[in-house]
């Protein structure tokens, strides 16, 4: 060992250390220890080993004696654990080993044979899956859920008018319930790339042991059924070194947490003075030490800034996997803090969303009044010029843009102009067209599929109401 001398009196490590006359230098350990952050994964864990101890008995590989005192001294663990009592130890590096080292202390020889026909590589991979599957789960339901707060904003709001944006210019007016809508549609995506994500992760690795499976007669269609997998991994390389399940599992946190930024973006603008158009509570505002008179959307910003941490979380974790060599690395110890950090600020902004969606009061009659304005309506009297007098659209879109050069060079809105006016740039122009230019007509008239109509909303917020009932 060429070591210094710091770690000559240092015993090597109990699990692995026949071949090691000493301990880890104190930096040795600090790099190579996993147990600061991967004790997380206790739970699964220790549901692994009794999958395993199970399964190890059955094929005749333990006595029944000890997979019965594997399975006790597993369960006074996880009661440990549970207490705060447990110790955890730097010198054991990770979860893994600090309960198989714990098990035996506990109940002696039985806890040195539950490592037999597994490797802390298929150990891992299992432990992380499912700990990933159940991140997922729950992710899910909040998902859902805050789909369900802005399902419940649109139908409440299926007919109130908003300026509709685009290069956020008043474009086209829509209702506030479309535009919630909107985002429901994204959300339930995002809830889509999550269920694909868990089925594709829903294999088993253990069983693959190191790397090349075991000459135990193993049954890993048994271990593989009790972890609630659908099947075991086919090819013991790939299930040692994959971590796509991870990898997928924050390339859909990265997409939602844009998608997060986006509503947390338009709450911000709608919160801000010249606005106005949503009111957030003091639940989700937070004061200023030296401006008396504001209110500020610190949990919608923050939501857009978490964006950061999950994209980052994901580029992370690419770049750790790029390159490496089959079949496991000790590289891939660095693919945990990334996705439990990822998944805390995922659940974080999900739930901060789906509350201030509840919480948020909307201005309908200030979000009504910019509706109209900047010539909201003028595709109306474009539309209305191809049904009447049938001119070509692009006809149409001429003569519209010359009224509201004249209504804008008058400071007034185009329903003002008078017939007249209208008549003296389009002569087939009737009074018919006023009945086109107000905001609720604009928005009644979209009953496109997907449009924004009144009755379109109402029913499409039912629909999503129904399906996260
Ligand atoms: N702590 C390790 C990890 O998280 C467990 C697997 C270690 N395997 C090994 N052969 N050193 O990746």
């Amino acid at each position: 060992m060429t070591d210094t001398p710091e770690n000559a009196n240092k015993p090597a490590n109990m699990q692995w250390g026949g071949r090691f006359a000493g301990g880890p230098s104190a930096i040795m350990q600090d790099i190579n220890a996993s147990i600061g952050f991967d004790r997380k994964l206790w739970r699964q864990d220790i549901r692994g080993s009794r999958a395993h101890a199970a399964m190890l008995a059955t094929i005749g590989l333990l006595t029944r004696e000890d997979e019965h005192a594997i399975d006790a001294g597993l369960e006074g663990i996880a009661g440990e654990i549970e207490a705060g009592s447990f110790a955890f130890d730097v010198a054991l590096e990770d979860i893994h080993m600090n309960i198989e080292a714990r098990l035996t202390d506990r109940i002696g020889e039985a806890g040195k044979r539950l490592h037999t026909a597994r490797s802390r590589n298929d150990q891992v991979a299992t432990d992380f899956r499912l700990w990933v599957r159940d991140a997922i789960d729950g992710l899910s339901a909040q998902i859902a859920d805050t789909m369900q707060a802005l399902a419940r904003r649109a139908a409440d709001h299926a007919a109130d008018p908003m300026p509709g944006f685009t290069h956020l210019q008043t474009a086209q007016p829509v209702t506030f319930g479309h535009h919630m809508l909107a985002y429901v549609e994204m959300l339930d995506r995002d809830r889509g790339r999550l269920a694909d994500c868990r089925r594709r992760l829903n294999a088993c690795p253990l069983g693959s042991a190191a790397l090349a499976g075991t000459s135990f007669p193993i049954d890993r269609r048994m271990t593989a059924a009790a972890l609630g997998f659908d099947r075991p991994t086919s090819n013991s390389l790939d299930a040692v070194s994959d971590r796509d399940f991870a990898m997928e599992f924050l390339s859909a946190a990265a997409i939602s947490a844009v998608h997060l930024s986006r509503l947390a973006e338009e709450i911000v603008i709608w919160c801000s003075a010249p606005y106005r158009f949503i009111r957030l509570s003091d639940a989700f505002t937070t004061g200023s030490s030296i401006m008396p008179q504001k209110r500020n959307p610190d949990a919608a910003e923050l939501v857009r800034a978490k964006t950061g941490r999950v994209t980052g979380a994901l580029v992370a974790l690419l770049t750790v996997m790029k390159g490496l060599p089959l079949a496991y690395a000790k590289d891939m110890q660095e693919d945990k803090e990334p996705v439990f950090d990822a998944a805390e600020a995922w659940a974080l902004s999900l739930a901060a969303t789906a509350g201030m969606v509840r919480d948020m009061t909307p201005d309908t009659v200030r979000m009504r009044s910019f509706a109209g304005s900047g010539f909201a309506t003028a595709t109306d009297l474009a539309d209305w010029l191809v049904r009447v007098p049938r001119l070509p659209f692009r006809s149409a879109h001429h003569v519209t843009g010359r009224l509201v050069a004249m209504a804008e060079a008058r400071g007034i809105d185009l329903a003002e102009l008078s017939l007249a006016d209208m008549q003296g740039v389009e002569p087939g122009i009737t009074a018919d067209i006023f009945s086109v230019l107000t905001v609720e007509a604009s928005v009644a008239s979209r009953t496109s599929y997907g449009g924004t109509a009144p009755a379109n909303v109402a029913e499409q917020a039912a629909r999503w109401l129904a399906v996260l009932a």
